[in-house]
């Protein structure tokens, strides 16, 4: 027997599902989260307890109602009344003027307006709701007939069980997406990885799989999302196939905020430019956009084709992962005598390139990956990064191929290999006895961003290397014209020109010539701020760990690196050599004691003509605070070319937003030379 339901019990139930359906909604509606999730759990449980004490007061809609119902045997069939359609699909610009020019034709006009929308990689759904209620989900099946699948899909906190607002038909049909966002993906490997349960392998297959659990209670452990993109059949909600989706952004339904009006084939073209600069950005896979003519009165003349529309398209952009054979495991030996196993690759396209090796980070890697040379594996490359063995096709293994294990030599100068404690990289112990990490400590010191030697690039010093001409970085300024003429492909000119371009980089400023030393863990950032604090390169050579960690942003292990490094006989001895050369440091120019920018937090992103650790000193050289994320507490974002999401939220935000020669403008005012 349940206690006795008064009218205050009976209101306070209505309010808590009133707000905590408000909190949802702005949560993956409006993006906009309203109250931190504690405070949410701490309604639902109210609620929850609520509802066991006066378990009448239970509605089919009520958010504690999400899971609870019993594991299915089996998967009812559900017939779609209005059949879901697939996409033609474009690879290329000119593809998407075929498609436009065939449309202008058959509707006889000379413009049309598109909807142009972002394509994410998951599951295609159907939500029929009956008086605003949630009746019926089903997936796409084979178009005609899906499987009902409602159970799973009330656990997704993203789909609205009851409609808000107003004004909804009777019966309405909304389609979209159900996907699984990439932090919950990696969220959830991590969580497999340490209760050693099975890992998803990728964000698509999570979301189809988590679909087709029979146990709702499983599905509901998995982090879904879900975008509508569309209505069923023909809506009388407007002809504007964007308002419709604007009105069901009113009642409810998360629209992705990236959908936009274009015009003709350009508009389509350069929409799939701007969202392609921002994919690798966003929060969730997409494989393409989806170009879709606005007007339904349009669609219905130009009709459809067997089983997709004519009225729209989807253009692909380049897959970010394929499956390819991995060949074999080889051994890349660092500037820091760091070993990196790298994965020799039957040539496979992925991300717009062929790829032919791939990194596997390290020995932990492999093992947790349980990569074997044989196995069937799936390479990614997204955007600018290096191209990795995501995971292994297990199922595709043959035999019972050997466990990869890391040498105990170096594979370049056969020194000792060592594996400290706790870390997940081996390293030679040969320093710079090694001809691998002479080499790479050599292209370090010469790249752009260190002493920046121009035309002294990777084939010279190797042949530098093997000839013996040079064992440290100091070696390279007692080199002579005669020399390098007795280099293989190497003329008069060309040995004038890097004799000369030696010269010109004798002078650099202290912090470059920090960051070329290679000291470990010192980048560039940590390189400036030393020198802006010690001013000298004797001063910081002497300083005691505890001198050092006074240093912004240098920590315990980073002061460590810098004092060794400072202690060892071979680097001091490198550096008097230097000195005996002729190189001789620059003191930074000093940007005073003034701090214009102290209090303020600035954010940076897109693509800039200068490293954006350069921009991120000039900043905090000007008290700035430098953040990785655009809140509430940014002043300043600096939006370079193809800004992404950072920018739309700090338009949304009111965050004033400077382009990268306004920021030039700013820090030259300030006395930085940008250039
Ligand atoms: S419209 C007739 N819009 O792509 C229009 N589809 O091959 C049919 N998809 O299975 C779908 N994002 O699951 C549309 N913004 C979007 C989409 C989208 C992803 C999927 C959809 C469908 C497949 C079409």
């Amino acid at each position: 027997m349940s206690a006795t339901l008064s009218q205050e019990v009976r209101d306070r139930a209505a309010t808590l599902r009133e707000e905590i359906d408000g909190h949802n909604y702005r949560y993956y509606v409006l993006d906009e989260p309203s109250v931190p999730d504690a405070e949410y759990d701490r309604l639902l449980r109210e609620l929850q307890a609520l509802e066991s004490e006066y378990p009448e007061l239970v509605t089919p809609d009520s958010p504690t109602q999400r899971v609870g119902a019993e594991p299915l045997a089996a998967f009812e069939p559900v017939r779609h009344e209005t059949p879901m359609l697939s996409l033609g699909n474009a690879f290329s610009n000119e593809e998407v003027e075929q498609f436009h020019a065939r449309a202008l034709k058959t509707l006889e006009t000379e413009h049309i307006d598109y909807v142009a929308e972002p394509k994410l990689d998951g599951v295609a759904m159907s939500l029929r709701y009956r008086d605003g209620l949630l009746e019926r989900a089903a997936t796409r099946g084979d178009g005609q007939t899906g499987e009902n699948v409602t159970s799973n899909a009330r656990t997704i906190d993203a789909i609205p069980l009851r409609l808000r607002g107003a004004g909804w038909p009777e019966e309405l049909e909304v389609r979209g997406e159900v996907y699984m966002p990439l932090a919950g993906f990696e969220e959830y490997n991590r969580r497999m990885a340490e209760t050693e349960g099975k890992a998803l392998v990728n964000p698509r297959n999570a979301a189809s799989g988590s679909l087709r659990q029979l146990d709702p209670q499983l599905t509901a452990q998995r982090p879904l999302a879900f975008f509508a993109y569309s209505v069923a059949g023909q809506s009388a909600i407007s002809d504007s196939h964007f308002e419709i989706l604007e009105q069901l952004r009113e009642w409810g339904f998360p629209v992705n905020p990236l959908v936009k009006r274009v015009r003709d084939a350009e508009g389509c073209i350069a929409y799939y430019e701007e969202i392609g600069a921002m994919r690798d950005d966003l929060a969730y896979d997409i494989d393409g956009v989806v170009f879709k003519v606005e007007s339904q009165r349009e669609q219905e003349t130009l009709g459809f084709v067997s089983r997709a529309p004519r009225w729209a398209i989807a253009q692909k952009f380049p897959a970010q992962e394929e499956i390819t054979q991995l060949l074999d495991i080889d051994i890349q030996v660092g500037r820091t005598g760091a070993l990196t196993p790298v994965a020799r690759l039957e040539p496979v396209f992925v991300g717009g390139v062929t790829v032919t090796n791939a990194t596997l980070h390290n020995i932990d890697e492999i093992r947790r990956k349980d990569v074997r040379v044989g196995d069937w594996v799936v390479v990614r490359r997204a955007g600018d990064v290096i191209p990795e063995v995501a995971r292994v096709v297990l199922e595709r293994r043959e035999g019972r191929p050997k466990e990869f294990q890391m040498p105990e030599t170096c594979p370049v100068c056969g020194s000792d290999v060592e594996r400290v404690e706790g870390e997940a990289v081996s390293r030679c112990t040969g320093g710079l006895v090694c001809k691998a990490q002479r080499k790479q400590s050599l292209m370090h010191f010469a790249s752009r961003r260190a002493m920046d030697i121009e035309g002294l690039g990777s084939k010279l010093i190797d042949q530098l290397v093997e000839n013996d001409l040079v064992h440290s970085v100091a070696d390279l300024y007692r080199l002579e014209k005669e020399q390098l003429m007795a280099l293989e492909r190497m003329g008069e000119k060309s040995a004038d020109n890097l004799v000369e371009q030696l010269e010109k980089s004798k002078t650099p400023p202290l912090d470059r010539l920090l960051y070329a030393l290679g000291i470990r863990e010192v980048g560039e950032v940590t390189a400036t701020s030393l020198a802006r604090h010690f001013e000298s390169l004797e001063r910081l050579a002497a300083a005691s760990e505890d001198d050092l960690i006074e240093v912004p942003d240098v920590g315990p292990i980073v002061a460590q690196h810098v004092h060794h490094f400072f202690q060892q006989p071979e680097n001091l001895e490198v550096i008097e050599a230097l000195e005996q050369a002729g190189v001789q440091w620059q003191a930074l120019e000093s940007i005073g004691g003034d701090q214009p920018l102290e209090g303020q937090t600035w954010v940076l992103t897109g693509a800039l003509s200068v490293p954006r650790a350069r921009a991120k000193q000039w900043l905090e050289s000007l008290g700035a605070k430098v953040a990785g994320s655009v809140s509430g507490n940014t002043t300043t974002l600096v939006a370079g070319e193809a800004a992404g999401s950072k920018l739309a939220k700090a338009e949304k935000l009111g965050v004033e937003v400077l382009d990268e020669a306004a920021l030039f403008e700013l820090v030259r005012s300030h006395g930085i030379d940008p250039d």
